[in-house]
């Protein structure tokens, strides 16, 4: 036993085995006592806390022993595991509209889409009644939160966007899986369209600057300031970039880029719940992790550092969080993910992460969340066995509970809850009766959504709702390669003209020539038929000249027929 009061706990235990059975009572009062003492103890805070029920010994529930949490501890982090049905959802709802009555936005990533209850009020019954008359809550009154639906698909909502080139060309190079070379002539690429201004907006733009990139004159003109780039690499980057476009990222990135300062708003003093619907996300880890890992980063880079806080600035809740630690998550995004999670807290923002199974989420994250909420475990099997003794390694010691055991056998509504005080020290384990939300544990009603949508309370629908395409690397490059070609087509043009034009007075030439050389051969000729004419016509004369001459002497001579 650790602490001095279990030690009086143990001598008194010691002693029952030889005592009367009021005395037992007594012992088991005292331990009762003991209990609720260190409960009070580690639950008692200076600044607001969240209420989330009241802690358990030997299956009781000790009426009045309030389990709080310090809100000012809410950014560094927490866990919510249990099997399927424990209560887990339910206990981000009261996570969420507690912190949204003491004015913390937060973000709740809804996989399964069962969360948006928190828009209305639940209703108060017998049920609901006698959980809280144990807990010790007597002003239990339904209530809702002002929320705020967002996508990242085409499902309604604000829509979220990013732009190529807020993810900078690291991380963009990690969400491809690009090893350090292809990083590396990406980067290049990066800084081309960067010093050019070709701005890296959407999917298409960066299509254009690698297929740019892998031309001749592009590959040229890029080598001549940072030197040459690798064709065959720019050729893996883009195959790694049509993986992606199929899980649907290009929804994903563009203009107008979605504002962080936009999640973080208030209405009428309360936070706004900010829930994010992806059902359509688990066939998809790589993008979602894509999502995540930029979402985080950016708010990393546009929040303020906090220093000490009284309460976090803003509060995300990851449904289903083993979708960004799976298998098929990159490891290098996964270690980045880990990388921002310690940062982030600086920045007064708190990562939940709510899984069936603590054994999904990597240790390297588990090490550093500070609240703990464990509903049951179920072991089927040995493996279970085994993640269940590792879970159960996991909470601070106890005098009050077999942990191993108990996992398994916590009802519906009841966890093990552990957290950090306001001086950063673990709180006494506490087997906790959950209090039940004030706001309704069903889903919405589709037209009760619709009619959140179509209102747009906060306008940010509007805002976001019309993809921009302003002239980007994509135009800018299509219309400098058109030039290029143009003028390429112009210089072979000029060529081909000139060609011709030898081609042309070649023949002419030929032309020229064999005609003066038929000119030639016929004046030749011309001046020999006329010669022979000339002789002939001589002749005819001479002739007729001799016939009229012998005639005129009265000689007879034969007269052609035809004369
Ligand atoms: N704090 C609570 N108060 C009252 N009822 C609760 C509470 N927690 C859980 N329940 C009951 O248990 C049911 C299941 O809870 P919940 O949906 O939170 O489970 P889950 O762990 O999120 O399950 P899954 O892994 O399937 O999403 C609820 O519909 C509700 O009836
Ligand atoms: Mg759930």
């Amino acid at each position: 036993m650790r602490s001095p009061l279990g030690i009086v706990v143990t001598i008194q235990v010691f002693q029952s085995q030889n005592c009367s059975c009021s005395s037992k009572q007594n012992i088991n009062m005292s331990q009762t006592e003991n209990f609720k003492q260190q409960m009070s103890e580690g639950y008692t805070f200076d600044g607001p806390v969240i209420k989330i029920g009241a802690a358990m010994l030997e299956g009781e529930v000790q009426t009045g022993s309030i389990v709080n949490l310090p809100v000012k501890m809410f950014n560094r982090h927490g866990l919510i595991a249990g099997a399927t049905g424990t209560g887990k959802t339910k206990t981000v709802q009261i996570l969420a509209e507690q912190l949204s009555e003491l004015g913390i936005p937060s973000m709740l990533i809804d996989i399964k889409g069962d969360l948006s209850g928190v828009a209305k009020p639940g209703e108060a019954n017998p049920k609901l009644s006698e959980r809280h008359t144990k807990i010790g809550i007597e002003d239990f009154a339904p209530g809702e939160s002002p929320i705020e639906f967002l996508t990242i698909s085409s499902e309604p909502g604000v829509k979220m966007r990013a732009t190529v080139h807020e993810f900078g060309p690291v991380l963009f190079a990690k969400i491809l899986g690009l090893n350090d070379t292809q990083t590396g002539i990406y980067s290049v690429i990066f800084k081309y369209c960067t010093d050019n201004d070709l701005q890296l907006l959407d999917f298409s733009d960066v299509k254009e600057a690698l297929k740019f990139s892998m031309s001749d004159e592009g590959n040229a003109e890029i080598a001549k300031e940072y030197g040459k780039i690798s064709p065959s690499s720019i050729g893996v980057i883009l195959r790694q970039l049509a993986a992606l476009e199929e899980q649907g990222a290009q929804t994903f990135f563009g203009e107008p880029s979605f504002e962080v300062h936009d999640l973080m708003k208030t209405r009428g003093g309360k936070g706004v719940v900010n829930i994010l619907r992806v059902t359509d996300i688990q066939s998809k880890p790589k993008f979602f992790s894509t999502f995540m890992l930029q979402l985080l980063a950016e708010m990393y880079e546009t929040l303020p550092e906090e220093g000490d806080i009284e309460k976090p600035k803003f509060v995300m809740f990851i449904d289903e969080a083993h979708l960004i630690f799976s298998k098929d998550t990159p490891k290098v995004l996964a270690e980045q993910l880990e990388v921002m999670v310690r940062l982030i807290r600086s920045k007064g923002v708190g990562i939940f992460f709510i899984t069936q199974n603590p054994a999904d989420i990597d240790d390297s994250v588990l090490g550093q969340l500070g609240l703990k909420i464990q509903h049951a475990l179920r072991a089927f099997t040995a493996k279970d066995r085994k993640a269940i003794k590792a879970a159960a390694q996991n909470y601070p010691e106890t005098d009050f509970y077999n942990v191993e055991q108990m996992i398994t056998e916590l009802g519906i509504g009841e966890a093990f809850v552990t957290a950090l005080s306001e001086k950063g020290n673990p709180t006494p384990l506490a087997h906790t009766y959950m209090r039940a939300p004030k706001s309704r544990m069903g889903v919405l009603e589709q037209s009760e959504m619709d009619a959140i949508i179509n209102e747009d309370v906060s306008g940010l629908i509007g805002k976001y709702k019309e993809d921009v395409d302003p002239e980007s690397a994509s135009e800018k490059l299509k219309a400098k390669m058109q030039a290029y070609e143009d003028k390429q087509n112009e210089a072979e043009e000029a060529k081909e003209q000139e060609k011709l034009q030898k081609e042309q007075e070649k023949i002419e030439d030929k032309r020229a020539k064999e005609e003066a050389k038929e000119q030639a051969k016929s004046d030749d000729q011309k001046s020999d038929v006329m010669g022979k004419v000339g002789k002939e016509v001589g002749k005819g004369f001479l002739n007729a000249a001799i016939g009229f001459g012998l005639r005129a002497a009265g000689v007879k001579t034969r007269r052609r027929k035809f004369f």
